[in-house]
Order: structure tokens, then sequence, then C-alpha cells
């Protein structure tokens, strides 16, 4: 079935080909669990899996590769940062542009009486002013967390000021890198963030089932595991290990995928995912002009010409988002994302939360043809101005 697929904010979809032959050859070949043997082909699981950490370690700017820990996603990474960090009696700040998976395990923690939390807004173009989250800080703040990049809006969030704030008051930052990790270059000491987690399947083109949680060194001591069992490291003693990763790593690691990731890392990090991640924003800048220019219809988030990531929401007049990408898939075999996108709380703040927005994301394999049938396709929907 031929289809332009522009929903890469959601997963990166197609991977690089050394990402499929990863998988398939860790899968036929190796096909072990990694850190459970002292056979040969389990110790080349975990070699694998220590190739992997140190190349996203060293991506992201970590002293160690034992500061990274795998997860099953950003939202694992998110929840295991939240859950492991704030103690009854803690006070949470997240922000109006964050995802559901930092509001919904905080709300739980506000609404079981575990800590309080605000949540600090936004402006029209979904930016937060580093200020604001200074103001909110109280005396017994235990953690700061946002979105680096609105996964509906594309705003990029002046994460080095917030990290600057966070330093000077002692208190925990967490950054969700789900949509710039791999897109915009992230160094965690610069930024100076305690947690980063992020999805492996989306900006670093791993397959889906991958995520990370950087855990800034000192830190893991204050850190509760959300989940307990093996490690596979050979102790006699019964308990939970107490050092990263191992301490967050507990079960059978999904070995295929980490392989894959490690390719997707490698490809982006190369010559050609660098030109290829270029080309995803000069398509992006494309079809944002060419949408912008069509009557009837309304594009959301930064002011043209100020930087954002390659995801652009729009509506149409007279359309809900779930009929436009409805007719979108239906009638153009263009793949959109409709609806609230997980970020309830920045559509009620931008005044979308009834229709929601369609949303377009670029990722590295689309081509100038995707983007010039998906302008195409919007502009006869809205009638063709
Ligand atoms: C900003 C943001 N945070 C977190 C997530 C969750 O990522 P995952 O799908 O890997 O759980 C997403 C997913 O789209 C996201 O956009």
């Amino acid at each position: 079935m031929s289809r332009i697929y522009l929903d890469n904010a959601a997963t990166s979809w197609p991977k690089p080909e050394s990402v499929y032959r990863a998988v398939d050859q860790m899968q036929r070949t190796v096909g072990v669990a990694a850190s459970r043997g002292g056979y040969s082909s389990s110790m080349q699981a975990t070699q694998v899996v220590r190739q992997t950490r140190q190349r996203v370690a060293e991506f992201i700017g970590a002293k160690s590769a034992a500061d990274l820990a795998f997860t099953s996603s950003c939202t694992d990474a998110l929840s295991t940062a939240i859950f492991g960090m704030l103690n009854p009696g803690d006070h949470a700040i997240a922000t109006v542009v964050d995802h559901n998976s930092v509001i919904r395990p905080l709300m739980h923690l506000r609404d079981t009486g575990v800590i309080t939390l605000t949540v600090v807004d936004c402006n029209e173009q979904g930016l937060v002013a580093a200020k604001d989250i200074a103001d909110a800080i109280l005396d017994n703040t235990a953690l700061v967390t946002i979105t680096h990049a609105s996964n509906v809006l594309g705003t990029i969030q002046p994460v080095e000021a917030i990290g600057e704030i966070c330093r000077t008051r002692g208190v925990a930052f967490l950054l969700d890198a789900a949509q710039t990790l791999g897109h915009l270059p992230i160094d965690v000491r610069q930024i100076g963030c305690q947690f980063l987690a992020a999805p492996g399947h989306k900006g670093l083109y791993g397959p889906l089932g991958t995520g990370v949680l950087y855990v800034c060194p000192g830190v893991a001591e204050r850190l509760q595991p959300l989940r307990f069992g093996g490690s596979g490291s050979e102790r006699i003693d019964q308990g939970q290990p107490t050092t990263m990763p191992a301490m967050l790593e507990s079960g059978s690691q999904n070995v295929p995928a980490i392989a894959g990731l490690g390719a997707g890392v490698e490809f982006t990090t190369s010559r050609q995912g660098a030109d290829a991640i270029r080309h995803a924003d000069e398509l992006a800048a494309k079809a944002l002009s060419g949408i912008s220019r069509i009557g009837g219809v309304r594009v959301y988030g930064p002011a043209p010409g100020d930087q954002r990531i390659p995801v652009i929401a729009f509506s149409i007049k007279g359309y809900d988002s779930a009929t436009v990408a409805g007719i979108l898939d239906s009638s153009f075999q263009v793949q959109t994302r409709s609806g609230f996108h997980c970020a309830p709380l920045l559509h009620q703040r931008i005044g979308t939360d009834v229709d929601g927005l369609t949303r377009i994301s670029v990722g590295a394999f689309n081509t100038v043809g995707d983007v010039t049938t998906a302008v195409d396709a919007i502009r006869e929907m809205a009638g063709g101005y």
C-alpha cells in the first residue's frame, strides 16, 4: 500500500535499513538474553547492550554510560524518574505544554495526597517563561519537569535557563526530550538536568519498545526504583541493586530493539543522518509555508521565522481535526495525527480543546513529493483557496 507517513512525532518511520538489519540479526543469530549467562551468545548480547548504552551516553554528553538506563519508552523513563524521585510532602512543578506521560503521574501523586503540584502556564505560542518556573519554586520543591519541545506546537523551551534556575535553587530538573533527542543537540551537563527521559523510537530512529533515562551522578542514591527483580548481576544477597543502571533495569531486556537503537544512534550521528535531519527541517519549513498560505487554515505554534521542531499543527475552518485526518488518510493516503496529542492542558490553553488539531510531523525519510501532496490535499479540503 502506498502511503505518505507524516506522523514521525509519534514514532519515526521508516527506520534506516541498518536498524532493521540489526534487529533481525540479533533475533536470528544471537537471540538470547543479555547479562544472563557466561556462554558466548549471552556475552555477545551483553556487549551489544553495552555498546548501545555507550553510544547514547556519548550522544547526550553523559559522563559515564552507567548513568543511562534503558526503558521501554519515554513514558516508562518519565514514570521511573517521577515516581522514583518524589516523596510524601514534596512539591513538583510541571507546565501546560507537558505530555500526559508527565502530567498523569504527577496528577496521580497529587490526587492521592502524596505531593502538591504547580502547573506553570505558557503563552499562545506554547512558550514557557523560565522566570515563571523560578517564581513557582517553593522551599519543598523537589522536581521541575518540562517538555523540551512541544509535541503539539513544536515550540522549543528555554531549557538551559531553566536548568540554571534549578541548579541555583537546588531543585532536581527532569527534561522530557521525547521530541528533541536526535533532532536538537543535547548535552545533559550543559543543560544541567538531573534526569533526561527520551524515546529510542522517534528522533534516534530506533525501534518501538525503546527508551532511555539519564540519571545524573549522585542522584541515583535518592531514587527509588519503580520495578524490582532480576538484573543479571550475580549477587547472593537478595536486595535490589542500588547502583545505576542495574537498579532501574530489572527484567530481561529487549535486546533486539536495543541493538536496533544502537544502529539508529549510529545513523543519527552519521553525516548521512545529520543531512537527513536537516532535510526534515527543510521539508517542515516548506510544509509550514505552504499550509500557512491556505485560506481557511489556521496554523498554531511559534511565530513565522521562530525556531521549531518539524511539527505543524493546524485546523481547517468548518472541520474538526479527526475529520481532517480521516479525509487526508482515506482520500489522499496522507497519515497525520488528530485530536489532543496527549497534551490536554495545552489544548485548553490555546482554545483547541473541542475540535483538537491535526498535526503533520516530518521525518528524515520524507520527500518533497510527500509534503507537496499533503499541502495540496489540505488546500483542496479547505475549498481550493
Ligand atoms: C513530549 C512527549 N513526551 C512523552 C512522550 C511519550 O513517549 P513514548 O511514546 O515513547 O512513551 C511523547 C510521545 O509522543 C511526547 O511527545
